[in-house]
């Protein structure tokens, strides 16, 4: 089988397609015939090699947590009548850029009626990150929030779910096209991050919670847009490091910080999280922001997207 391979840490042009055996189900696995596989911006800091001791991940190496497809084949102990099924898995040890990937029995879950496959995949990293960051930060009607990166994977999620609950929505990204993105899944209002706009201060944006998800010195800077007692979720940092809000200020001004570790979860709350998302979309209340849809051998090229910021929405990879 092909698949899209990580041959050493560096830039994008290091994934390389190549042929590996097709895998063969142990006890308790199955095969995945993958009809999309989700790609997410840390799969681009990992194949850079940054915090790799902390990954644990050592090249040649496939990326890939997240795929939809059909189960090709069952391993000892498994139920049989997987088989032909249309699933979503999380593969837990990485390899979902291929054209087929094992999958633990356990971690299967079979799509809700008329859900899209490419749907499914979309969702499965950044729904249950943004249902959990949502839920924690008890969203209201009338409330004001604030969610940037508005366009990406799972603050496009969190623009949607603080919309249906009544709340007005300030999106921030940056440029026109994501920002036009932005305001057709119900945004109120945009702001450009980049632009006079931020730095003047949103006209006085005072929000009750702010979603952050891109970390650093920007990440940091929404902080005086939040009011007062503001609860405010840091829970990204692909700008290069989180955001280092003042501890003194946070304190002063009794923000309730809460970060990265709320969507830190154990295989069983992730699970059940992804199959609250992938209900969440078949119902018709979140739908994945997509962008382009690329074939394996052009793995490198969805990583360049997210790196350098173009794609408006998710990538994914169908072998
Ligand atoms: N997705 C999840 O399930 C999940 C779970 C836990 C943590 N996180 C963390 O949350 C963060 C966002 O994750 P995501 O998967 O949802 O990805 P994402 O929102 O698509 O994040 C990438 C976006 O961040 C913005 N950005 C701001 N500064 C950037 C910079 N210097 N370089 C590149 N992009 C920059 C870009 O949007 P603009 O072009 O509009 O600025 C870019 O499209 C990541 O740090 C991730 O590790 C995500």
């Amino acid at each position: 089988m092909r698949v899209a391979q990580v041959t050493r840490f560096g830039g994008p042009e290091v994934i390389e397609t190549v042929e590996l055996p097709d895998p063969v189900p142990g006890p308790g696995e199955v095969v995945v015939e993958v009809a999309a596989a989700d790609t997410i911006f840390v799969e681009t800091q990992v194949r850079s090699g940054w915090a790799a001791e902390m990954w644990g991940v050592t090249p040649p190496y496939v990326p890939g947590g997240a795929v939809a497809g059909v189960v090709a084949a069952t391993g000892e102990g498994v139920d049989p009548s997987w088989t032909g099924r249309t699933v979503a898995a999380a593969t837990r040890q990485g390899g979902g850029y291929a054209e087929r990937v094992l999958v633990p029995e356990g971690e299967l879950l079979p799509l809700p009626s008329g859900l899209a496959p490419e749907t499914a995949a979309a969702l499965l990293h950044d729904g249950p990150t943004a249902l959990t960051l949502f839920t924690n930060a008890q969203v209201r009607a009338g409330h004001s929030v604030l969610v940037l990166p508005a366009a990406g994977g799972a603050g496009s999620l969190l623009v949607q779910l603080a919309k249906a609950a009544g709340a007005h929505v300030t999106g921030a990204a940056r440029g026109k096209r994501k920002l036009d993105a932005v305001r057709g899944l119900g945004a109120d209002a945009v702001v450009d991050y980049s632009g006079p706009e931020w730095a003047d201060g949103v006209g006085g944006l005072a929000a009750d919670v702010v979603f952050e998800g891109v970390g650093g010195e920007l990440g940091a800077s929404a902080l005086r847009l939040a009011a007062d007692g503001a609860r405010v979720a840091s829970y990204g940092a692909p700008s290069g490091g989180f955001a280092a809000h003042d501890p003194a200020e946070v304190e002063r001004r009794g923000i309730r910080l809460s970060g990265i570790e709320q969507v830190q979860f154990t295989p069983e709350r992730h699970r059940e999280m992804t199959a609250r998302a992938l209900d969440e979309a078949a119902a018709g209340r979140i739908r994945p922001l997509i962008a382009q849809r690329l074939p394996l051998n052009r793995a490198a090229e969805a990583h360049t997207s997210m790196e350098t910021r173009a794609a408006v929405g998710k990538t994914l990879l169908v072998p």
